[in-house]
């Protein structure tokens, strides 16, 4: 069901680094509510920092954008409290010994007021959210020795298991193999069907989701399409982001991009 208050809603925004570095400009878009959408764009399009700004972690050079109605740079408290938000690069120290179930009971736990002690329903919820991602198995292990696609599934599990009405997922699926991504894109597209939560997951590869996502916003520095995915893997738009090499491969009723990423003129 469509609410009147847009997900995601961008004026005029730009966004400068200390550095003069000018990675958003001229960004307007609006993404209705609920959604599961997909930010895409090649390395440095700014995807991003887009995220920080709407978590109200980087402040506008120019603009506003807004999450549920709420402007991030006035009220960005209130925006991460609705927020569950997987960065690109968790920075957990793998120095300390936590367990897989520390690390995803974490995702209830920072929410409480201290003093923050796990309820049976943490302990019920951190464990289904494990199961959803094919982890339970590994709920007594010390979180550094998993492997790297492994760390992945429990962080998505970490977010699945925390509250908020809206996930936002940097590039979760870096480093994970097919296996790993299936699993993970299964359990968002699940997630996202059976509770009234929102999904905003950035990602350089669309084609790992693209059957599950409703809007995609593809960026290079600035918007270059928005709307469905099929409208999105249009062989202009693509070629335009991703070089004259891209390619737009049709299979089953869906559109797939190639790009060099994904192997297309690899000649080694
Ligand atoms: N802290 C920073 N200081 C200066 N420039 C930055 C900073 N972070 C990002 N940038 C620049 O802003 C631009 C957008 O970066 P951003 O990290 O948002 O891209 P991205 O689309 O997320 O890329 P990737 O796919 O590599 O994660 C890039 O040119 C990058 O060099
Ligand atoms: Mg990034």
């Amino acid at each position: 069901m469509s609410t009147t208050v847009p997900l995601l809603e961008a004026q005029d925004l730009a966004v400068r680094y200390p550095n003069g570095e000018i990675a958003l400009h001229d960004v307007t878009f609006q993404i209705n509510s609920p959604s599961f959408m997909a930010i895409i764009g090649p390395n440095g399009s700014g995807k991003s920092t887009l995220v920080k700004t709407f978590l109200g972690l980087i402040k506008p050079f120019k603009g506003s954008i807004k999450v549920n109605g709420l402007d991030a740079t006035k009220k960005s408290g209130k925006i991460r409290k609705m927020v569950r938000y997987v960065p690109q690069r968790d920075r957990i120290e793998l120095s300390v010994p936590m367990k897989v179930k520390d690390i995803v009971l974490m995702g209830r736990l920072l929410k409480k007021m201290p003093p923050r002690f796990a309820s049976v329903k943490d302990v019920e919820t951190a464990k289904e959210a494990l199961r959803q991602v094919d982890m339970l198995d590994l709920w007594d292990r010390p979180f550094p020795e998993l492997s790297g696609g492994q760390r992945q599934r429990v962080l998505v599990a970490r977010a699945l298991a925390s509250e908020g009405s809206i996930l936002v997922l940097d590039e979760p699926l870096a480093g994970t193999d097919v296996e790993s991504q299936d699993l993970i894109v299964e359990a968002l597209g699940r997630y996202h069907k059976e509770n009234d939560v929102s999904i905003v997951m950035v990602t350089h590869d669309l084609n790992p989701i693209h059957t599950l996502v409703q809007d995609v916003l593809l960026l290079k520095n600035t918007v270059v399409g928005i709307g469905e995915p099929c409208t999105v893997m249009d062989p202009e738009l693509i070629t335009k982001v991703y070089g004259p090499t891209a390619r737009i491969v049709e299979h089953s009723g869906h559109r797939y991009c190639m790009t060099r990423d994904s192997g297309i003129d690899r000649h080694d």
